[in-house]
C-alpha cells in the first residue's frame, strides 16, 4: 500500500491566509510538510470584499509550527514577479527545495459580460490565470533541477462549464485547465506532475464576501452558483485539502494532466 509520504517536503501555497489555502497548509503540515504561505494579505480594490490579512498569516504560522514543522509566511501579490522572486529566494535560502506548488490564490465576482468594466476583467484574469503562470514560472526551474515536483492548480466547476454572471471568472478557470494540460506535457520528462482541481462552492470567506456584495446570505450564494446533487449547500475547505493531499502523495505518482472534480455530484446533471 502506497503511503502519503509528505514528510520532509516543502509546499509553496498561494492564497494561504484563509479559506482553502489555509486548510491545505494545515493538512500538509500534519503530514510533516514544511509550508511557505504566500498571500497578498491586504484588501485589493476588486472585488470589494475581505481578503486575507497579515494577522491570519501569523495565526497560520503559529498553527503550522505547533504541528512540529516550519512555516515561512510571505506577503506578496501573485501579479508581482518581484514579490514572487523574493518569496522563492527566501524559500530556497530557508528550505533549499520546493516539492509542491498549490496555485490557489484567486478572486471571484459577479457581472454580466456586457456590463463588466475592463478593470474587472483584467483583475480577474491577472490574478486567477496570469498569477498562476507567474508563480509557476519561478517555481518550475527549481523542480526541474530536483527532477521532481507536484503542481496543483485550483480551478473550479466554472473551469468545466459555463456560469452566467461569471464569464470572466469562468474564462480564468478554463484557462487554468489549458495551463495544467500543457505544463503536464512540458514537465513529465522531469517527473513533475501537474493537475487541476474543480470544487463546487466551498465554505470560505470568498462566499461570505460575495454574499455581502450581493446583499444576500452565504447559503443563497452557494445554492445559486451550485445546485449540488448531494444535499449540501457547499463542501468544506478540509474536503479540498483531502483531495490535494491525495494528489501530492505518492499514491498519485502516475496521475498528471488531469482534472479532479469535487462537486458533490453537480456536473452529473
Ligand atoms: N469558495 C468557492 O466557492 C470556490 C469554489 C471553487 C474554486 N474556488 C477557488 O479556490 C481558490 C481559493 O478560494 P477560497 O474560497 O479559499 O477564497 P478566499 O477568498 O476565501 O481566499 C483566497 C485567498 O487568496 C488571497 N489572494 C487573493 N488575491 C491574491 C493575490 N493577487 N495575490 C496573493 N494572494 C491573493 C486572499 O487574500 C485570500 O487569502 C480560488 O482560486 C477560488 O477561485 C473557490
Amino acid at each position: 500500500m502506497l503511503m502519503f509520504n509528505s514528510a520532509n517536503k516543502v509546499a509553496f501555497i498561494t492564497g494561504a491566509a484563509h479559506g482553502q489555502g489555509r486548510a491545505v497548509a494545515l493538512a500538509l503540515a500534519k503530514e510533516g510538510t514544511d509550508i511557505v504561505a504566500f498571500d497578498v494579505a491586504r484588501n485589493l480594490e476588486y472585488p470589494a470584499y475581505t481578503f486575507g490579512s497579515s494577522a491570519e498569516l501569523d495565526s497560520l504560522k503559529a498553527d503550522v509550527e505547533a504541528l512540529g514543522v516550519q512555516c515561512l509566511t510571505v506577503a506578496g501579490d501573485v501579479r508581482s514577479d518581484a514579490d514572487i522572486v523574493r518569496a522563492v529566494d527566501e524559500t530556497m535560502s530557508r528550505f533549499g527545495r520546493i516539492d509542491i506548488l498549490f496555485n490557489n490564490a484567486g478572486i471571484c465576482a459577479y457581472g454580466l459580460a456586457h456590463e463588466l468594466e475592463e478593470d474587472a476583467w483584467d483583475a480577474m484574469l491577472d490574478i486567477n490565470l496570469k498569477g498562476a503562470w507567474l508563480v509557476a514560472r519561478r517555481v518550475i526551474p527549481v523542480m526541474i533541477e530536483q527532477r521532481s515536483g507536484v503542481i496543483i492548480n485550483n480551478s473550479s466547476i466554472a473551469g468545466l462549464r459555463g456560469m452566467g454572471r461569471l464569464s470572466h471568472y469562468a474564462a480564468s478557470k478554463w484557462g487554468l485547465v489549458g495551463l495544467t494540460k500543457s505544463w503536464a506535457i512540458e514537465l513529465a520528462p522531469y517527473t513533475i506532475r501537474v493537475n487541476s482541481i474543480h470544487p463546487t462552492g466551498v465554505n470560505t470567506p470568498m462566499n461570505d464576501g460575495l454574499a455581502a456584495l450581493e446583499g444576500t446570505t452565504t447559503q443563497e450564494i452557494a445554492e445559486r452558483s451550485a445546485g449540488n446533487l448531494l444535499p449540501v449547500p457547499w463542501v468544506e475547505p478540509d474536503d479540498v485539502a483531502g483531495m490535494v493531499l491525495y494528489l501530492t502523495s505518492d499514491a498519485a505518482r502516475y496521475i498528471t494532466g488531469s482534472q479532479f472534480v469535487l462537486d458533490a455530484g453537480l456536473l452529473t446533471r
